[in-house]
């Protein structure tokens, strides 16, 4: 017998069809169910992780001030009190109070990070090499070109998750709104004012 072509070996990679077989057969192996595991994850994402849960501990935050001390001084145990978890691997949560002279925006440099559970997936701008890259330089010029034209004195913080420090912004609640039930002030808050990237 000859041996394998090398070049050819080298040239050949493998389609998505075939990673995913290989991927599929190595869970199975292990006594795995990854179709189940798929399907749980996206209900998860689809049913529980949704921005109405960050909507919900905002609007906490926005008519109870000793809860607002809480959420600001340890995340974590705060939203468990509404009865909302964080993965384990989420070691903090870092809540970020905008008033009227401070935005704070957060983004993941590295990847695609956010506290998830809390503020729903990342939408795919927040993903994108570009806004992960200018964000941090510019942020002014990039909410500028998104929509967010915000006067020279309000001073942006620009926040970059890592693995275990997740954040969440607390919007500034618009005056209109003030007096109003929890349930109607959760139903103005939106994902992207909880990125910051947006005010209310
Ligand atoms: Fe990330």
């Amino acid at each position: 017998m000859s041996p394998p072509d090398q070049d050819r070996v080298i040239q050949r990679t493998a389609t998505i069809e075939e990673r995913v077989d290989a991927v599929q057969a190595a869970l199975e192996a292990h006594g795995l169910d990854p179709s189940k595991a798929v399907e749980e994850l996206g209900h998860l994402a689809q049913e529980r992780w949704i921005p109405e849960n960050g909507a919900r501990i905002v609007a906490r935050a926005w008519v109870d001030p000793e809860f607002r001390e809480r959420l600001l001084a340890n995340g974590r145990d705060a939203v468990a009190e509404l009865g909302f978890s964080l993965p384990k691997h989420h070691r903090h949560l870092v809540v970020l109070e905008n008033t009227a002279k401070v935005q704070n925006v957060i983004c993941c440099t590295q990847c695609s990070c956010t506290a998830y559970t809390l503020i729903g997936l990342p939408p795919d701008w927040y993903k994108d090499l570009e806004y992960r890259a200018r964000v941090v330089r510019e942020a002014r010029t990039v909410l500028k070109e998104t929509g967010l034209d915000l006067p020279q004195d309000v001073e942006i913080r620009v926040w970059d998750t890592t693995a275990d420090t997740r954040y969440m912004v607390l919007p500034e609640q618009p005056p209109h709104t003030v007096g109003w039930p929890e349930e109607k002030l959760a139903a103005v808050v939106t994902r992207d004012s909880m990125i910051g990237v947006t005010r209310l």
